[in-house]
């Protein structure tokens, strides 16, 4: 694994224990996993010799230079994998690797806790997804589509809820709920609910609105005659 930030720590997270993992960025030190071990994070890029997958988890603009640190230790079978959802594989050439993407559907806490992510992996031949899919199965399923669409959903996704999320708090502040109430409703009560519609796990309370709120009258559609 290339970088040590928040997408670096989930995939860490997921395959330490089922897999073996090395962990180098650019600057060393020791990094406390989503279950609290302690990882140590090298910044000899050597450490990728040896290593069947090398996933980049660094910022798009970083994709290549990290990719080249790498490349001349990286085995003749080994496979680089572009994580970077805003960067489309076939813009790096790095001589002497193969390079390939795994785009992400998902986010990087969700991913730690272990809740799956999609993992878009269209620009790889069959066997190299195979190769992925045994690797990343506790991250997510890997999917042959072509890796735009994660950038596409996940931007859809994130302006949908990012707009939703303003919404809601405009309107708690025009209740006038105080601070501490406001707080509960955006960051326990609206993502508990969210989860629970998502999974299906709904209490009476949220049954009774999912459904009122699925009806046409609702959503826009055709009223009844009774209205
Ligand atoms: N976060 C998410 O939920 C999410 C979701 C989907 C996809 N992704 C993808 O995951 C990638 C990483 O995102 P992130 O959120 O984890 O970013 P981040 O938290 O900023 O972490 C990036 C890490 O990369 C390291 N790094 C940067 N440039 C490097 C280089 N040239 N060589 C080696 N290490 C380098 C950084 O360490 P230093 O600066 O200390 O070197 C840092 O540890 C992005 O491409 C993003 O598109 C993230």
């Amino acid at each position: 694994m290339v970088g040590a930030g928040r997408m670096g720590r989930a995939v860490a997270t997921r395959l330490v224990g089922e897999h073996e993992v090395v962990l180098v960025s650019r600057r060393p030190g020791r990094m406390t996993d989503g279950e609290g071990r302690v990882l140590d994070v090298g910044s000899d890029p050597a450490a990728a010799s040896g290593c069947a997958i090398v996933l980049l988890a660094v910022p798009a603009p970083e994709v290549a230079a990290a990719a080249a640190w790498i490349a001349p230790h990286v085995d003749r079978t080994g496979l680089v994998v572009n994580l970077a959802t805003e960067l489309p594989t076939a813009d790096v050439a790095v001589p002497g690797i193969r390079l390939v993407g795994c785009k992400i559907i998902g986010q990087s806490t969700q991913i730690e806790r272990g809740s799956p992510a999609a993992l878009i992996a269209g620009s790889a031949t069959r066997t190299e997804r195979d190769l992925l899919s045994s690797a990343l199965g506790r991250v997510g399923v890997v999917i042959d589509a072509p890796e735009q669409l994660a950038a596409h959903v996940n931007d859809l996704v994130a302006r949908r809820v990012i707009a939703a999320q303003l919404d809601l708090a405009a309107a708690l502040d025009e209740s006038g709920a105080p601070p501490q109430a406001r707080e509960a409703a955006l960051g326990n009560l609206a993502v508990g609910i969210w989860g629970a519609v998502a999974s299906g796990n709904t209490g009476p309370f949220l049954t009774r609105i999912v459904e009122q709120l699925r009806t046409p009258a609702h959503s826009g559609g055709p009223r009844s005659h009774d209205g």
